[in-house]
């Protein structure tokens, strides 16, 4: 688990069309990946759908609001999620914002 988020670092530098118009750095890639197995099913692509649109939270909220769960969304404790990866999540959605 931590050899691998510091390969991460290392490995040669991949790039990604986000719905081909943006290119996502490889922390921005990793983030993609972690949305996609974890919240894509009730907020897809950052949009509303079982919960709602997660793209204009302010990032001090969108990472209490995974930590913490609120109402019908699950908590991500560390177990699940660690540090980095929440950081790479939350590139990755200020990517999606952005994009
Ligand atoms: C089982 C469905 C579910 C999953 C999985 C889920 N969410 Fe949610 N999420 C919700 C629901 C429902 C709400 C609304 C909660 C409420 O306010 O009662 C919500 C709210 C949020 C909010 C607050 C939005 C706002 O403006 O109030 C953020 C940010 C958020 N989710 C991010 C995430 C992220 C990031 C993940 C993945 C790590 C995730 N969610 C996974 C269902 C889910």
């Amino acid at each position: 688990m931590v050899s691998s988020t510091f390969l991460v670092g290392c490995s040669h530098r991949s790039s990604h069309p986000l719905a081909g118009a943006q290119i996502l750095n490889d922390s921005e890639i990793a983030g993609e990946k972690i949305f996609m197995q974890n919240c894509q099913r009730c907020h897809p692509q950052g949009a509303a759908g079982l919960g709602p649109s997660i793209l204009w939270a302010p990032g001090f909220a969108k990472r209490f609001q995974v930590r913490h769960g609120v109402g019908a969304m699950p908590a991500f404790d560390k177990d699940h999620l660690s540090e980095k990866e929440l950081d790479q999540l939350m590139e990755y959605l200020k990517a999606l914002k952005n994009n």
